[in-house]
């Protein structure tokens, strides 16, 4: 998967996929991240790409700009490709979704993100196939929402954990009817008066796979 990201801070989205799982990934080739300035898509001299929205007092991304940038991505990749909005405004996104998305989007995605205020709706109505926000709270700009995402999509992957099972057995996947994983516990057998549930010593893999799923976290 090829996520195409438009943003005015590039610089600033590239750390949390410098090191650990994501790292490792995109160094196999699992996925990449393309990073396009929408700076570079103004027409003006001094490359601005907001203006003041109409009727209130705040700054909006202008329509033009923002074409020009997806269109420009479209071009690149010879397709018509899907395009997500990060918004606080709109769809919550859960496990259900993630899996919907990884199911459905295929090769290339374009993410549009902005800092400060909105972009000119004409693009939603235009262009944005999926809103996402990753919850009801409002954060200063789109890197770590979007980062959220990504994030989450992509260790559906194969291959991108070690474990496959780790995928299968987390807290909201389809095993566990989306309820949160069970408690694990390491030695010491007893830790200041509590004991390591007996079963889990058994080595009954029957019973402990029952276990599982009896002591679900609520
Ligand atoms: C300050 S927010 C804009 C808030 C917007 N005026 C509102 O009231 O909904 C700036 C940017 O951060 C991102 N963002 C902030 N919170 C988010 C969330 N919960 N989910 C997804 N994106 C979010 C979006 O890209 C948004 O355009």
């Amino acid at each position: 998967m090829n996520f195409h990201i438009i943003t005015i801070f590039p610089e600033s989205f590239k750390s949390y996929f410098s090191s650990s799982i994501m790292d490792k990934a995109m160094k196999n080739n699992l996925f990449s991240i393309e990073l396009y300035k929408l700076n570079d898509f103004s027409k003006l001299s001094s490359k601005r790409v907001d203006d003041k929205a109409y009727g209130m007092h705040w700054q909006v991304i202008s329509a033009e700009v923002l074409s020009d940038a997806i269109e420009f991505i479209f071009k690149k990749v010879w397709k018509k490709i899907p395009v997500i909005y990060m918004t606080p405004s709109w769809e919550l996104l859960n496990q259900e979704k993630v899996e919907y998305f990884y199911e459905n989007l295929k090769n290339d995605c374009i993410i549009i993100c902005w800092h400060y205020e909105w972009i000119d709706e004409r693009i939603v109505e235009l262009y944005v196939d999926f809103e996402i926000s990753i919850w009801e709270y409002v954060l200063s700009s789109w890197e770590l929402a979007a980062s959220v995402f990504i994030d989450s999509f992509v260790r559906n992957i194969s291959w991108v954990l070690g474990n496959k099972l780790s995928l299968e057995e987390d807290s909201f996947s389809k095993k566990f009817e989306r309820k949160k994983e069970y408690p694990v516990y390491t030695r010491p057998k007893i830790f200041k008066n509590l004991e390591v549930p007996e079963i889990l010593l058994s080595g009954n893999h029957a019973e402990i796979e029952n276990w599982k799923k009896n002591n679900l976290h609520k």
